[in-house]
């Protein structure tokens, strides 16, 4: 799809369809009263007869409106004026995307830059719209033997401006949009594959295929042999029950100098979870395709960098195996050693997440990070704390977990700390090992974190688990590309702020 911005006023504009807000309790928007003056009081006696309400998600097409040159009028639905904001833009943008896709207009002018709340930023809003319309337009088809096929697929969103000088700060957030969008599908397609399909070598082509076709991408992969060499004995351990060799994926994006310290995203990349030995009930079993989220949403993101061009080095680093059950599989009881030296006793061999995370944490010092931020479906116990509203976060450095709140907040993509307190640790006691890999039934996303704190030492690390935010279930079922929305705006604003100095 393309976006650009326009001017003029809405009654004048040639275009298929013209895209106008209605609120339930204030009635017409800005452009909606100019084209109820123009067609001689048309929207006002549709809502006065009870035609159309303004409530959130109605939509009403119109055709041929008298005095107006589009050729449609498309309603939307906002509800209250006052209680208009990104989140009922979000929803009610994504029902019109549907409906365009589903009609006639595929080149279309959206008047909805005038419905921004006053204490929102404009590019964030044409952020918003813009990664919204390409969300809802997003289809999976790659395993079915009939591709989506629209006979009037919508091609062309033109924004229109309230003023001129809105232009370039409405230009930079559809970049950003498009940019994130970019990074979201990528981690959608890759989280909706299947797991015989998406498999840690796929992941690997993957990154491969992208240094390819990004300059400022280089790649390397390590395999099940590199690992033994430097002795990854926690993620070799989570490995040991598959018949697909595992991968480490390392993409590095530079984006300026090379002496500036990166900014390290890890993923977890486990293709397929059916808990190995401590195998998990049948019941949703194949939701755990979706077990390499954390990894597939740092691609992602790392698309998304090397889309925008942004001033700054990052690292994606995708621990990827399967966890299963098999004669040579790690048993509950067993002790590793992990790449630090520390010994685990695994209590659990589904709770493999954190051992792929662990060793990927060490090798995150070879680059000497500013920042580490890992991301994984690490536990079931967030999705019961937090639900599908917010990811999880939990920091070792206040200032970091601080600045991921509010970027979430500002992408649409939130989080929510828990701490990460000293008491917490305890529950990881061994009598054999330094540590185990399971704290029990209590505060379960808190000790996974707190396990992996013990790998993160040494430098500034947060830690989002994503079990409740990267996938939705039901008749819905689908990635969700969550957090990428989140990491990008977060890397674009440690860009800007011009913490990594520009490369001249
Ligand atoms: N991938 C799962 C976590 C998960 C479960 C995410 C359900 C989303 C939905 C993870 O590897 C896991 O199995 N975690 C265990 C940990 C437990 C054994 C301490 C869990 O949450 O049950
Ligand atoms: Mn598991
Ligand atoms: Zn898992």
């Amino acid at each position: 799809m393309d976006y650009t911005t326009t001017n003029g006023t809405a009654e004048k504009l040639r275009t298929q369809a013209l895209i106008v807000g209605i609120y339930e309790d204030e009635g017409l928007s800005p452009s909606a009263q100019r084209i109820d003056k123009a067609s001689e009081g048309y929207l006002s006696k549709l809502i006065s007869q009870g035609d159309f309400s303004g409530k959130i998600e109605r939509n009403l097409l119109l055709f041929a409106l008298p005095g107006i040159k589009a050729e449609r009028v498309m309603l939307m639905g906002c509800g209250e004026k006052n209680k208009f904001e990104s989140k009922k833009l979000r929803h009610g943008w994504s029902t019109i995307i549907k409906v365009l896709e589903e009609c006639g207009a595929t080149d279309v002018v959206a008047c909805l830059l005038e419905l921004k709340p006053k204490h929102e930023d404009i590019s964030q809003w044409a952020r918003l719209m813009t990664e919204t319309a390409e969300h809802a337009s997003y289809y999976y088809d790659q395993t079915k033997s009939k591709k989506k096929a629209l006979k009037y697929p919508l091609s062309q969103i033109n924004f229109l401006l309230e003023q001129r000088t809105q232009q370039s700060a409405v230009a930079r957030g559809i970049q950003w949009g498009q940019a994130i969008a970019k990074g979201v599908s990528l981690a959608r397609d890759l989280a909706n594959l299947p797991g015989n399909i998406c498999t840690p070598t796929y992941l690997a082509d993957t990154a491969s295929k992208m240094a390819k076709e990004y300059k400022s991408l280089t790649v390397k992969i390590l395999d099940r042999e590199d690992m033994e060499k430097l002795g990854m004995g926690a993620l070799l351990a989570v490995a040991r029950g598959s018949q697909q060799s595992p991968k480490f994926i390392c993409l590095e994006y530079k984006g300026t100098s090379s002496k500036q310290q990166p900014i390290v995203l890890i993923g977890k990349g486990i293709t397929f979870d059916s808990g190995g030995i401590s195998i998990k009930p049948a019941a949703s079993m194949d939701e755990m395709k979706y077990d390499m989220s954390g990894g597939a949403s740092v691609l992602g993101t790392i698309k998304a960098c090397a889309e925008l061009k942004l001033s700054l080095n990052v690292v994606a680093l995708v621990p990827c195996t399967e966890n299963l059950p098999d004669g040579n599989a790690t048993k509950p009881g067993d002790i590793v050693t992990s790449l630090s030296g520390q010994t685990i006793e695994i209590l659990n061999t589904d709770a493999e997440g954190r051992l792929i995370l662990c060793d990927a944490l060490t090798y995150s010092k070879h680059y000497h990070p500013k920042i580490v931020i890992d991301v994984a479906t690490l536990t079931g116990a967030c999705v019961i704390a937090l639900g599908a509203h917010a990811s999880g976060l939990l920091s070792n450095d206040q200032d970091l977990a601080n600045s991921l709140l509010s970027t979430g907040q500002m992408s649409n993509d939130p989080v929510w700390q828990l701490p990460l307190w000293e008491d917490y640790q305890q529950q990881l006691k061994s009598n054999f090992a330094d540590m185990a890999n399971v704290g029990g039934r209590e505060a379960g996303t808190i000790t996974a974190a707190c396990f992996l704190s013990r790998f993160a030492e040494d430098f500034s690390w947060a830690h989002l688990d994503i079990a409740g935010t990267a996938w939705n279930s039901g008749k819905d079922k689908g990635a969700t590309g969550r957090p990428v929305p989140l990491l990008t705006q977060y890397l674009i604003q440690y860009a800007q702020a011009g913490v990594v100095p520009k490369n001249k």
